[in-house]
This record gives structure tokens, sequence and C-alpha cells, in this order.
């Protein structure tokens, strides 16, 4: 139905995609699977008239087209959600959804009751209620996705583009769109999803296509469709599980928090954590994972409690005094909280390791650039170049690096490789585990089970806005985590204070 053929786009040195071959037939769920910076979002890009090609053709039906801009792709019925949100931050949400309907679908003047029903309608598919009339700023990053999705399924396209759309989802959430997916695929629409969480792939595509480095790696039909598969294809290489090869200390906590009260809340919050220790926070999206750790980085209001780190006290609402006493926070968004998007590489490294000097040694300051990012594998020719030049997951692990670079005695990690491919990732859950045995004690909230059974040594699970189990040694499993997070009660007794 549409497919592409030697599409072929550099920047500068860099080849982002070389001579690829695409076809998706109707009514297909394609996956597009590859390591970070292999090329999936600059092939969807072109796919949407977003990025021209420097060369190569589009087909539809057959016939070649050429696309100059998004809105031409959509109203050929191609429609994007893009890995970066796109939405109008001051804009209420109903206008951000209809936008590209009352641009390009009609001609007529539309009610304002008309846009604002057909929001609700389209919301209510995707299974969420927002109030249509709220200013997009206002709404958590699930509740922005889902106004993305909304805004490409208005159009009623041929060909959904899902770009880590379910990223930054909770388990339930993603069900429910992959579900929706299904249905639609069976009126006919085609959905190419691109996603690192590999049983996302495994559970809903009918087929695979495997970049890497910017070239076809292979193809997997649906029976062939597994993750050893997959993961082969994507890495090019076997990756073998670590296991921990030292002991976490008992000894007095690296942090302490003792009934934290975040403001608006009567909940407290009561947990510590042990030098070297890795402690997961699992549970629901709203569970309060993500105020929990804004709080302890003092950018979140907190309306009464003690945190010490080492045994001294940190002042609360104070985010600078939180990074002098030794906490760090790898925030849950990387491009509202964590970069500068306009800055380059070295320019949002640096930020955290040197503001205060007043003289900045800016060949030294590359030079350390050039150090962390060769550490943390982002491949990049030059960090002067802007942060946004960088893949998804390359500019997740500048934000951790830049994290790391400040030497936390606490690291606050929220959804750390959301976007991230598998081979970084365990880059990324190495350098963790380094930190930790180095004495660093690790909060870490996660929606990725797997990520929080393979390197947590304990985990907390929240259920609305409380801490309601500690899971240590072998209660630490899927079910217990699921069943807690569900609001249900385990049959032994593993919480008390
Ligand atoms: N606007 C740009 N300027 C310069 N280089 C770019 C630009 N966009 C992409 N690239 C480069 O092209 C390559 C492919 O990037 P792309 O974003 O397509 O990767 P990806 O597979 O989507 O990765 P991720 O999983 O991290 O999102 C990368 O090396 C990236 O740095
Ligand atoms: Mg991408």
């Amino acid at each position: 139905m549409i497919s592409l053929s030697g599409i072929t786009k550099t920047y500068g040195a860099v080849t982002a995609l070389c001579n690829i071959d695409l076809t998706v037939n109707r009514a297909e769920i394609l996956a597009l699977a590859g390591e970070n910076g292999s090329g999936k979002s600059t092939l969807v890009k072109i796919l949407s008239g977003v990025v021209v090609p420097d060369s190569g053709t589009i087909r539809i039906e057959g016939k070649p087209v050429a696309f100059h801009s998004p809105l031409e792709a959509l109203d050929q019925g191609i429609a994007l959600v893009a890995q970066e949100l796109t939405v109008l931050p001051h804009l209420p949400v109903y206008e951000n959804v209809m936008l590209p309907f009352v641009r390009h679908r009609t001609r007529r003047l539309v009610s304002r009751s008309n846009l604002v029903a057909r929001t609700t309608q389209i919301l209510d598919e995707l299974g969420v209620q927002i109030d249509p009339y709220l200013p997009v700023s206002r709404l958590g990053p699930v509740q922005q996705t889902f106004v993305e999705i909304a805004k490409a399924l208005v159009v009623e396209p041929k060909l959904l583009i899902l770009d880590e759309a379910t990223s930054r989802l909770g388990e339930k959430e993603v069900d429910f769109l992959l579900a929706l997916i299904k249905r639609l695929q069976a009126r006919g629409l085609s959905t190419v999803m691109i996603t690192h969480r590999i049983i996302e792939m495994t559970s809903t595509a009918d087929r695979a296509v495997v970049l890497r480095d910017g070239a076809f790696a292979g193809e997997l039909p649906q029976e062939r469709l597994r993750e050893h598969e997959l993961v082969n294809l994507m890495v090019g290489r076997e990756i073998v599980r670590r296991t921990k090869d030292y002991a976490v200390s008992a000894a007095a906590p690296r942090l302490s928090v003792e009934d934290l009260q975040l403001a608006g809340t009567h909940k407290r919050l009561t947990l510590d954590v042990q030098v070297g220790e890795i402690v997961g926070l699992a549970g629901l999206v709203g569970a309060g994972r993500t105020e929990l750790l804004e709080a302890l980085a003092g950018v979140r209001r907190v309306a009464g409690g003690v945190v010490t780190v080492d045994g001294a006290r940190v002042p609360v609402n104070n985010p600078r005094r939180a990074v002098l006493c030794g906490l760090a926070l790898v925030p849950e968004d990387r491009h509202t909280q964590g970069l500068i998007i306009t800055d380059s590489i070295y320019e949002n490294y640096e930020l955290g390791a040197v503001p205060w000097l007043g003289f900045v040694n800016r060949t030294r300051g590359r030079l350390r650039t050039r150090t962390a990012m060769a550490r943390f594998g982002v491949k990049t020719s030059n960090v002067l170049a802007p942060v946004t030049s960088l893949s998804g997951g390359n500019q997740q692990k500048v934000v951790i690096a830049r994290a790391l670079s400040k030497n936390p005695s606490v690291l606050l990690l929220d959804e750390p490789t959301r976007g991230v491919d598998i081979g970084a990732r365990d880059d990324i859950y190495q350098i963790i585990e380094e930190q930790a045995r180095n004495g660093m004690a690790v909060l870490l909230a996660s929606s990725d089970l797997v990520e929080i059974l393979g390197i947590c040594d304990r985990v907390l699970v929240m259920h609305e806005g409380e801490v309601v189990g500690d899971l240590r040694g072998d209660l630490i499993s899927e079910h217990n985590i699921a069943l807690l997070s569900a609001g249900g009660k385990l049959e032994s007794h593993v919480y008390a204070h």
C-alpha cells in the first residue's frame, strides 16, 4: 500500500539512513525496531513529510508521491505521533486535537461545541478523560501523549505512525492503546509502531523490520517475532545478564525520609536507602513516584517532614540546596525538565558541572564532555552540535551523564531508560551499578518491571500517594508488584514501620 524505496538521508557526516526499502501493507501493524540512533525516527519522519530524504521514492498504491510538509502527508492519510511532544502548550486540549482537522479537512466553519464534542469522543475511544478546555501545559506527560494520539486519529488516517508513543504511558494505558490499534486494524488502519518495549512488539505487531546504523538489518514475520530474535537483529550480539558481585551495607542509611508530606496531600512518606543500595519505586502511573522524587530534589512543594543525606538534614523546597546536599534527579521528561533544546551537547552536559566557578575553561569542558559521551556510548562526531541532533535515547544518556557528573551521594532516577534501547540500557545499568558499588544510593522509579526486577536490591511499591509495600529477596516478583500496585494486599506481612 505505502512503500519506500532506496531512501537515503544524511546529516553532515552522519548517515542516518542508507538505501532503505520498506513496505507497509493495508491493515498491517508493523514494528520498526532498532537501537538508539539506528534511524527509526528519521525513517518515519520521511514517511510523514517532516523530513525530505536526499534520495529515494515514496509510493502510495504504486504512485510516486513527494511530501514537502507533514500536511501533504496528512492529506494522503498518513499521521505521525512524533517521539517528541508537539502539542502547543498554551492552547486548550480541544484546539490541539482538532487543529489538523480544522485546517485541512474542511473549509467550512465549524462550531466550537462540535470541536469539543469530537475531542471528547476521540479521548473516550482512547479510554482517557481529559477536560477539553484545559490548556495542554496543565497536563502531565501521559495526558499530553493522549492528546497527541487523539490529534493523529482525528483525521481518520490510513496509516498511523507511533514513534515511542507508549514510552510515556503506564502499562494499563499501553494495553488500552494497543487494543485500540487492533480494533482499528480490523477497519483497515495500518500502523507503524516504534517502541523499545519488546513485549509490545511481540504482542501486537504482524511483522517487524529492524534497522541497524541506518541500514536494513533484517525482518521478522509474526511467527518469528520473538524477543530473542529481535534483540539479536537489533544489537548484532548477545546480551548477557549482569549479576551483582557486592553486598549492600546495612549501616546507617545514606538517604532517609521521614513523614514527608507533599503540599496538598495528607499522606506521609517514610523510607530509606542504604549505602550502595538500588531501590526500585514501582507503581501505576499516578501513584506518586514522580512526585516523591521531585519533592526530594526540592522541585515540588513539601508541607512537612525530614530528609537527611548521610545524617545531615536537607532543607526541603530548595532545589539548589538539594544538589549541594548530594541529591541528583534525572527527571521523567527530558524535554521540559532535562535538556535545553536549543543548546549544544557540550552546554547541556556542562550545565551541571561548573556554573558557579565563574571562569569556564571551554577546551577542558569539551574534553570532559567528549570523555563522558564516549563512556556512555553516545554516538556523536561533535559535542558542539545541538543536543537535538542526537537520537532520543542518546539525549537521555546526556541527561544521566550530567546528573552523574555532579558525583551525587543519592541518585534519583525517574524512568531513566524510557526510549533507550537494550544495548544502551545495559550500559546505563552498568554505570548505575558501578556507582552503587562505590557507595551511591539509588532510588529508581520505573514502569518497566523487567528493569525493576533486574537491577533493584529492594522494591518499594506505591499506590495512591503512599508506599504500600517494601519487597525484598524472594518477595520481589512481578506478581507481588502488580498486586500491590493495584491496591491489593499480600498474604504475608511485608510492610511495617
Ligand atoms: N536533525 C538532525 N541533525 C543531525 N543529525 C541527526 C538529526 N536527526 C537525526 N540525526 C542523526 O541520525 C541518526 C539517526 O537518528 P534517529 O533519530 O532516526 O534514530 P532513532 O533510531 O530514532 O533513535 P532513538 O531510538 O534513540 O530514538 C542519529 O545518529 C542522529 O544523531
Ligand atoms: Mg527515535
